[in-house]
């Protein structure tokens, strides 16, 4: 048995989305898992490794449920144009360059090192149409100790000759793949991947239907993320009412032992919501990528409300940052603007909704992770904010949301999944 103590300000969320926040007090790790938060070391943990963090600030770590990593390269530039123009100016031609595995190798390893190091402890990941590029985004990751799902997209349409697979090409590509690495690793699996509609065939669609049916892997795509690639979907596939159905009438929208995640739902509306939350679909919120490639802002108030599953993302490279902190306040800033200038009927998010997306909402699709609570895994991020310091007396409220906003100033210094140190190096 490998148990170990940390103490420090230990801020979770609970169910109701509230923080609850926990002074000098230790939480407690058993074999990967969490035994809970105690203000003293009981009796039977004295021997235990026990790690005394002082004033730092511990909280669980952030999940990212919807990332591109070999868009990494071009984050923070390409910000001039919307979803479909962007993706073909900027996102295609980069992804095309991951058929050469010496760019792969090095431009997997800067975003491997760089979400090792960040707040981020788990994450669901697109890769590119390559296998062999994408088996060695897995392998970095695996090293790195992060637990993640990777996605070997998929692509046979309405792409550019050097981004696009066969359909036949396509479908075996992935089966192999996904029957060579579902046990190859511990903590980085695979997740099936169909771009999104406009590039995917109603044939290919089927064949991913029934691989998903025959290994039970998991799915991820983009729905309703921008005007013009709604009204695209809507005219390729005529037999539908809303986008969702497009991956529903292939067995790719969740439903019991289909876990699947959904980015952005910018624009579903109270049918699509509806599927969504029957089905158990994750949505992943992604603000930041919202904003830079002008989608529109997600009734996010409305999915928390209505009890759907929602989590962040940072949608690199739509979004520029891969810290899901910024993803956080992103999510309460634009908020605000739909509620002022869309819908007064949605109040805006607070920092409390945002930091329980960030843990428990993304952190379900992985297990019981996201909280401090016994039986949840321990994943943890220990920061260090002493270069926030100010001399006005803060309430521990107040220190948190004040990370938040202003992460990029603290530094973190310790970090586990499962129990299991990451090296921040
Ligand atoms: N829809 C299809 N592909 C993409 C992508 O790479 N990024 C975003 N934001 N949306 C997409
Ligand atoms: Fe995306």
């Amino acid at each position: 048995m490998e148990r170990f103590a940390w103490k420090g300000n230990i801020y979770h969320t609970n169910e109701e989305r509230k923080i609850e926040i926990f002074e000098n007090s230790w939480v407690l790790c058993e074999d990967g898992i969490c035994k809970g938060v105690v203000k003293e070391l009981p009796e039977e943990w004295k021997n235990a490794k026990a790690t005394d963090f002082g004033d730092k600030i511990i909280i669980p770590g952030l999940c990212d449920l919807h990332v591109h990593a070999p868009q990494y390269t071009y984050r923070g530039t390409g910000m001039d144009l919307e979803l479909l123009d962007w993706l073909e100016k900027y996102a295609f031609p980069e992804e095309a360059s991951y058929s050469d595995l010496e760019y792969a190798e090095k431009a997997y390893s800067v975003f491997v090192r760089d979400l090792r190091r960040s707040a981020t402890t788990r994450a669901s990941i697109f890769a590119s149409l390559h296998v062999l590029a994408t088996e060695i985004l897995m392998e970095k990751l695996e090293e790195s100790g992060l637990k993640t799902f990777v996605g070997k997209v998929n692509m046979d349409r309405n792409s550019p000759d050097i981004l696009r697979e066969s359909t036949k090409d396509s479908a075996e590509n992935t089966e192999n793949w996904i029957s060579e690495s579902l046990d190859k690793f511990k903590n980085t699996k695979p997740i099936i991947t169909p771009r999104f509609t406009p590039t995917c065939t109603d044939e290919l669609m089927e064949k991913l239907g029934e691989i998903q049916k025959k290994y039970g892997t998991p799915v991820q795509s983009h729905l309703s993320e921008n005007p013009s690639e709604i009204k695209w979907v809507s005219e390729l596939c005529p037999d539908t009412d809303f986008y969702g159905e497009a991956y529903d009438k292939f067995g790719l929208f969740g439903g019991e032992n289909r876990r699947c995640i959904m980015a952005h739902c910018v624009y579903s509306g109270e049918e699509e919501q509806a599927l969504i939350k029957k089905r158990g679909v994750w949505i992943a919120h992604c603000p930041q990528s919202n904003m830079n490639v002008a989608s529109g802002i997600a009734p996010v108030r409305q999915f928390l409300d209505n009890g759907l599953k929602v989590g962040l993302g940072s949608d690199v490279a739509g979004g520029s940052s891969l810290s899901i902190f910024r993803a956080m306040t992103d999510a309460v800033m634009c908020s605000k603007l739909r509620w002022r200038l869309v819908d007064s009927s949605l109040h805006q998010l607070s920092i409390e909704d945002a930091f329980y997306m960030a843990t428990r909402g993304g952190g379900s699709f992985f297990g019981k992770v996201g909280a401090f609570e016994e039986e949840f895994e321990m994943d943890a991020v220990v920061i260090d904010d002493s270069a926030l310091y100010t001399p006005k007396k803060l309430s521990p409220h107040d220190r948190f949301e004040k990370l938040c906003y202003l992460y990029t100033d603290a530094k973190i210094v310790a970090k586990c999944v499962s129990g299991k140190m990451i090296n921040l190096n």
